[in-house]
């Protein structure tokens, strides 16, 4: 696996790949990796010639008082996973490589509507930070195909939008949810739960579970299972931010006939707060 630090060397690297005939897939991260991203790895190595991963901590998608600087940083591991999940390439660039203006100096790219929701309401700003460095990132990296996680539901959809809207050449894949074997979504940030606190955080998807069951049963008053819904994470201990069913494709409340919908939620729980979705096809 080459591990780069420039731009430079990078486009060079996948402009001889491209000569050669081969393909890109492409994995953004900010490191701290678990087998949540290592499955979409597994999933880039599926869909081209050459896969590349990157590993940068984003300081724009940090609000004021988030954990930018508490963030975990385990370079050294992740290049060991990564070497284990055949990556061809892992670029690791300092902040000045990606903005080399300073955090004044960026220039933004804004997905309207769909980033003010939902997280979006509750971290302004976050995923103009998202859209700003995934864009940088994929004109640096020119891939075919670039993959993220369902995890961040609204941050696919956020992405997607961007690659439509901006007419960016690639294909958008979307990798499964990997979960903990009692359920929690795997995240870097789980580790801020306390071991009390890691006992009552897969209520999130069970509750989510049970709200799925009622959806496939008939349920059609929104409103009503949504209050539920939250009643019940208040209940298992989770402070909830949201719970809400909402279309697949922007976000927005269901008008009724759509042919899939997902569920889903935000919980503070001590340090943390967890997100999780269901996805369900009706
Ligand atoms: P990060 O949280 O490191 O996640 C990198 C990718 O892994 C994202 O596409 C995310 O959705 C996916 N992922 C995380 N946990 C997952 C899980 N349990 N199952 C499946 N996929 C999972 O998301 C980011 O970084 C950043 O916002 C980034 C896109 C890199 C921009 O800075």
């Amino acid at each position: 696996m080459q591990v780069l630090h420039t731009i430079e060397r990078v486009r060079e690297q996948v402009r001889a790949w491209n000569k050669a005939g081969e393909s890109v897939a492409f994995v953004p991260t900010m490191g701290n990796l678990h087998a949540g991203h290592l499955a979409l790895v597994a999933r880039a190595r599926e869909c081209a010639d050459r896969v590349v991963v990157s590993i940068f901590v984003n300081p724009l998608q940090f609000g004021k008082g988030e954990d930018l600087e508490a963030y975990p940083r385990t370079p050294a591991e992740d290049q060991q996973k990564l070497v284990a999940a055949a990556t061809d390439l892992l670029f690791m660039p300092e902040e000045q490589e990606i903005y080399p203006h300073g955090r004044d100096g960026v220039t933004f790219v804004e997905v309207p509507g769909i980033s003010d929701l939902l997280c979006g309401a509750s971290r302004p700003g976050h995923f103009r930070g998202v859209a700003t460095v995934v864009c940088k990132l994929l004109n640096i990296v020119q891939p075919d195909v670039a993959c993220f996680g369902q995890k961040d539901f609204q941050q696919l959809a956020v992405l997607r939008r961007m690659v439509n809207e901006l007419n960016m050449p690639l294909e958008v894949v979307g990798g499964p949810t990997v979960r903990e074997a009692d359920g929690l979504a795997m995240s870097s940030r789980n580790r801020y739960l306390t071991a009390a606190e890691r006992e009552r955080a897969p209520a999130i998807y069970q509750i989510l579970q049970t709200l799925e069951q009622w959806l496939r049963q008939g349920q059609r008053d929104f409103s009503a299972l949504e209050q539920e819904g939250r009643a019940m994470l208040q209940r298992a201990g989770l402070q909830p931010d949201y719970l809400v069913v909402r279309r697949t494709d922007d976000l927005l409340p269901p008008m009724g006939g759509e042919s899939s919908l997902v569920l889903l939620a935000a919980a503070y729980l001590g340090r943390a707060r967890l997100i999780d979705n269901v996805l369900i096809e009706l």
